[in-house]
């Protein structure tokens, strides 16, 4: 070669390639990534460049093949060479004992080994190889045929795209079970939670979701993992299970090396226990152990049933549980108002972590289990995130617990709540104020699809909710009047909790940064991390002897914190871990009076946060205290945040008009609605003067619609915010320029959608049709082009539609004739 670059070229790939596969190794098989995932994606990306400037030097097998970019619409099927079989379950030593006498009278010997390897919960997969290269990835399906997901499995980064090996046999199928590592779970939660979308339930059901999502690029970005367990092809040259784990390995396939080749029943009843508490450490889930005969021609003597492998079992781990004390309840408010109880527990360790607190649900929960303050009960973790209460223990009773009665009033805003007849959740009325249920409110507000301020995410809208600056969305626009007062606000962070009575609540990690001097948070973080199992007051105590050993201000803190531990003895408050009560602290701070301290406790009711507690407490402070207080705030805002939601305020008052009127949250108008109103009414004013019937008009407005409307625009509140927004300048008025249709493929088309779709929801369907120019109508009527036809689609329906010669066709059918469209314009 002699061109210098192009030298350079090759060998930069070459060794990108190596430094990235090196980084995917330390991350998948040895689970220590050295590097960041923005360093990482820097490498790949610079890959990506020089492999598509000097394609020649691209290795098939290439990184960068796993970025994916693939958009899947629907899945095909494939049929799977031989069936994926499920396994039988057994949760006793009895019965696993039980198998093994079957097994030993079916062989007619005791002369065989098992295989001992954990029971993966992911998603099952099935891999095929042609000459060593990888060619379909089928999901396991009903177990005959199943999904192909080849480009989504393509983007996990551990499965070879290729193996290369001396007599590989020609074709080959490898099977395992699809993951996502438990710390890539709760990293996508954490994003989402910021992001304030739902959650995800637990790690099984995001892998089998993302297994299935329609953009390899999305995929890709989740990292996957797969561990194998069962090679399958014909005269492969081994006898033995454990020999087909050793090749697989050998191979590049990931094998989980949790397993064990064992000599009888008795040493997998070790194996069994030995995981029993360790397989928490591992990164993936695991809810039991698959015990195999090693010897293939065993398993072939012993065949199967209809179902299940007679040479394998499953052994389940029982739902663990474990017992602890109810401390206390209380009560959270949700956006819609909805009150859950949540019990706040004595910390045990459960299933590998430290539990102190679960859900409860409703006040038919509390009553169903007979929950006392004080009761001994039984925790379990299901396969969900979230412990549950199963039983009380009752023989555990002293005569000191106290029965719970269901909280009166709320705790964000004292409003006395309510229950509707029929319905288990108590809720707050104060939709109007109550800052949960407003944040919710102006969530929707400012969310992208509706004035897109991305500047004033959930915490920010939150601390400007309790500290009194916004309650409707016309208060953001005052918000610019009020921006010098904002520096300096608390934004209220997950410091706080709020008691049953409502007491202002903070964490323990700032109260105890608060009560001392000169010892970091950083230090404090450390030593509750260290002794996250310990409940507060041990915990606390235990702080108190380790002040010595932070060897600052020994003697003051130590007295700081001797005050702080008698003070919480005295009063009474809810007990709830890991937080304490603000009056509590900023008593010891300021060596406060019996007094004083029940003025502040009274002053912390339905407080949000310390800030909102000196500045509306009217409470007085000296300046010394006040400046101790500041080490209990949470972050405040500063110049730079206040400047971006200035602009972001401003930016968003050009959104047009559908989109302010989707803003607006008036129920059951979603985007798709306030775009077909926008577009007939033309202005808001035209919109709030509508009779019924000119509403009733619009295909896809119905009676719930219009009622939803007319409610809206018969509150003088809701007047009042629309004048405001109207005199802050928003869009009232329909440009021509507002509608944007994505093509005009379905223009002047009459669709209805009936029964269920597969890749729409009710409201998407509505849009696709909208968006592409269609008119979707509610009723099967003569003017109709076609029908959608979904599963199940309701059978009156249907027969009125073949009565009226309606064209039916199936959602696949309409996707596909859409895409044909698409390829004719496109060429
Ligand atoms: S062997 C014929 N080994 O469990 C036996 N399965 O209930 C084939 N699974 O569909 C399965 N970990 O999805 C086997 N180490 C393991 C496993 C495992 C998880 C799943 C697999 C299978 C289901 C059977």
């Amino acid at each position: 070669m002699n061109n210098p670059a192009k030298e350079e070229a090759r060998k930069r790939i070459e060794s990108l390639t190596e430094t990235i596969n090196h980084h995917n190794r330390l991350y998948y098989q040895e689970d220590e990534p050295e590097i960041s995932d923005f360093d990482f994606d820097r490498l790949l990306e610079e890959l990506v460049k020089l492999e598509n400037a000097f394609p020649e030097f691209k290795k098939e097998d290439s990184p960068t093949q796993r970025i994916g970019g693939t958009i899947t619409k629907t899945f095909e099927t494939a049929t799977h060479s031989v069936k994926m079989l499920s396994l039988g379950n057994t949760y006793s030593k009895e019965e696993l004992i039980a198998f093994d006498e079957r097994v030993a009278k079916g062989l007619g010997h005791r002369n065989y080994d098992y295989f001992c390897e954990l029971k993966f919960d992911g998603v099952a997969i099935s891999l095929v190889y042609e000459k060593g290269r990888l060619i379909r990835a089928v999901t396991r399906g009903d177990g005959y045929k199943g999904d192909v997901v080849t480009e989504n499995v393509r983007t996990i980064r551990n499965i070879p795209l290729t193996i290369k090996d001396s007599n590989l046999p020609e074709y080959f199928e490898v099977r395992g079970e699809v993951f996502l590592p438990r710390r890539e779970f709760d990293k996508i939660n954490k994003e989402r939670k910021e992001r304030n979308e739902a959650l995800l339930a637990n790690p099984r059901n995001a892998a089998s979701g993302t297994l299935k999502m329609q953009d390899s690029g999305v995929v890709a970005k989740r990292r996957l993992n797969c561990n194998f367990y069962q090679l399958i092809g014909d005269d492969l040259p081994i006898n033995h299970h454990h020999e087909a784990v050793t090749m697989m390995e050998k191979w590049g396939l990931n094998i989980s090396t949790a397993y064990k080749k064992v000599k009888d029943i008795h040493a997998t009843l070790d194996y069994i226990e030995y995981w029993r508490e360790k397989r928490h450490q591992l990164p993936v889930d695991t809810d039991g152990v698959v015990i195999k005969v090693n010897n293939y021609y065993h398993q072939e003597e012993l065949g199967f049933t209809a179902k299940i492998p007679r040479w394998a079992i499953a052994f389940k781990y029982q739902a663990e549980k474990a017992k602890t004390k109810l401390q206390s309840i209380t009560y959270q408010v949700g956006r819609t108002g909805a009150i859950t109880p949540v019990a706040n527990l004595s910390p045990v360790s459960l299933a590998g972590t430290t539990v102190k607190r679960a859900s409860l649900h409703n006040a038919n929960e509390i009553e169903r289990l007979d929950l006392h303050e004080g009761d001994m009960v039984w925790v379990e973790k299901g396969g969900e995130i979230i412990p549950k209460i199963t039983a009380v223990i009752k023989e555990l009773r002293n005569g000191a617990e106290k029965p719970i009665s269901f909280l009166k009033n709320c705790p964000e805003c004292g409003t006395k709540l309510e229950r509707n007849k029929g319905e288990a959740k108590h809720f707050c009325p104060n939709a109007e104020s109550c800052p949960p249920q407003v944040l919710g409110r102006m969530e929707h507000f400012v969310s992208k699809r509706a004035m897109d301020i991305d500047s004033l995410g959930t915490e920010r809208l939150r601390a400007l909710i309790h500290q009194g600056y916004i309650r409707n969305p016309a208060d953001i626009y005052d918000l610019p009047q009020f921006k010098d007062e904002l520096m300096g606000l608390e934004i209220s962070d997950e410091q706080y909790v709020k008691s049953s009575l409502g007491y202002l609540f903070v964490s323990l990690k700032k109260a105890l940064y608060a009560i001392t001097e000169s010892i970091t948070l950083k230090e404090i973080e450390q030593f509750l991390a260290d002794h996250e199992s310990m409940e507060s007051i041990p915990k606390i105590q235990y702080f108190r002897d380790l002040i010595p050993k932070f060897n600052k201000r020994v003697e003051e803190n130590t007295a700081s914190v001797e005050k702080f531990l008698k003070e919480l003895t005295f009063f009474e408050f809810d007990q709830i871990e890991d937080y304490v009560p603000v009056a509590v602290v900023i008593a010891v701070m300021g060596d406060l009076e019996k007094d004083d301290i029940e003025n502040i406790k009274s002053a912390s009711i339905h407080k949000s946060t310390v800030h909102d507690l000196i500045t509306n407490g009217k409470l007085e402070f000296s300046d010394t205290l006040l400046g101790k207080i500041k080490k209990l705030k949470g972050n405040t805002f500063q110049e730079g945040v206040i400047f971006n939601m200035m602009e972001g305020i401003r930016n968003s008052i050009s959104q047009p008009f559908p989109r302010v009127l989707f803003a607006l949250g008036i129920r059951n108008i979603g985007e798709n609605t306030a775009v077909l109103l926008a577009e007939h009414f033309k202005n808001m004013n035209a919109l709030q003067t509508a009779a019924d019937e000119s509403l009733l008009e619009i295909n896809g407005i119905g009676n719930t619609a219009v009622n939803s409307i007319k409610a809206y625009f018969s509150k003088k509140e809701n007047l009042d915010t629309l004048n405001r927004l109207k005199n802050h300048g928003l869009n009232f008025e329909l440009d021509k320029s507002d509608i944007q249709w994505i093509s005009k493929k379905l223009e002047g088309k009459k669709i209805l959608a009936s029964g269920k779709l597969n890749h729409f929801n009710r409201d998407e369907i509505i849009e696709f049709i909208a968006s592409h120019g269609g008119i979707y109508s509610k009723t099967v009527s003569k003017s109709l082009d076609f029908i959608i036809e979904g599963e199940e689609m309701g059978p009156s329906k249907k027969e009125k539609a073949l009565k009226l010669g309606i064209q039916l066709i199936s959602e696949e059918e309409f996707l596909q004739s859409f895409t044909n469209i698409n390829n004719e314009k496109n060429r």
